[in-house]
């Protein structure tokens, strides 16, 4: 009952607020009471994904700077835009520019959406680009898992375009107050979970090019032999940044 009145009040507070109509949720609340809505921006008729992330604003607060800061230096299509965020009121979130017609990596993977040679050197491509940009910038992703890509279809149906999802765990090299955040000091089962075993090298320890190797596997196991050059960019940026989590 409680948690359903204060989606009411935060729904009515985006309507008046933001301007965002027709806002329903989009998939059940986590472990951690973030809160998932999709609505519609009418002043500019977009469709528009909310996060909302319960009595944690630290990590409202990370996801925005994250995105902000991909955005400013790299304007890239890889990442969702960010519209709008309030990471000080009672109800920290984000808006997110809703990536149309996407279908999760994961899904694509298990329902062996990915069968030709092109469209797999293409996502290993991207996969490359998008981990220059993280190194570059000296931002360790931390979740880099296929349910966290999204998969956008090209205008032509064919070409397939990843975008990456949920900054909201990242943490960045530079400058050392964006590290890990406070409420993690203490929750070491979900840092253990953060990133899903079988994506890092180990428990406590976070390396985003190790991660993009083993889905490169999962796109073609034979990925090494039949994508010589794209695995080998990858693979060589294994241990280059990495973020490592002491106890
Ligand atoms: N900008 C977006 N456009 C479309 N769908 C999105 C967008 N952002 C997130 N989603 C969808 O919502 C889901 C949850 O988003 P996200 O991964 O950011 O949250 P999360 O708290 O990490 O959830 P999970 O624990 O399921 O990964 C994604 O798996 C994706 O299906
Ligand atoms: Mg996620």
């Amino acid at each position: 009952m409680k948690s359903t009145r204060i989606n009411n009040l935060f729904l009515k507070y985006l309507k008046k607020r933001y301007g965002y109509i027709n806002v329903r949720q989009y998939m059940p609340s986590n472990e951690l009471n973030f809160q998932y809505y999709v609505g519609t921006d009418v002043q500019r008729g977009k469709t528009v994904f909310i996060k909302m992330y319960g009595n944690l604003p630290e990590v409202a607060r990370r996801e925005a700077l994250l995105l902000q800061l991909l955005e400013r230096r790299t304007r890239s299509k890889y990442f969702p835009k960010l519209l709008a965020y309030n990471v000080k009121g009672k109800y920290p979130f984000v808006v997110l520019e809703y990536v149309q017609e996407a279908t999760s990596l994961e899904t694509c993977l298990s329902e062996r959406k990915i069968q030709s040679q092109h469209n797999k050197r293409q996502l290993l491509r991207q996969m490359n680009d998008i981990l220059q940009i993280l190194h570059k910038n000296k931002i360790i992703h931390r979740d880099i898992r296929p349910a966290n890509l999204l998969v956008r279809r090209g205008k032509d149906g064919k070409q397939m375009e990843l975008v990456l999802i949920d900054f909201a765990f990242s943490v960045l090299k530079h400058p050392s107050h964006v590290q890990e955040l406070a409420f993690l000091k203490s929750r070491r089962d979900i840092l253990e979970a953060l990133g899903e075993k079988s994506y890092k090298p180990s428990a406590f320890k976070w390396d985003d090019a190790y991660s993009f190797c083993k889905i490169a596997k999962e796109i073609d196991s034979q990925s090494q032999k039949n994508f010589p050059n794209e695995w080998r960019q990858l693979n060589s940026s294994i241990g280059k940044v990495v973020y490592a989590s002491k106890s």
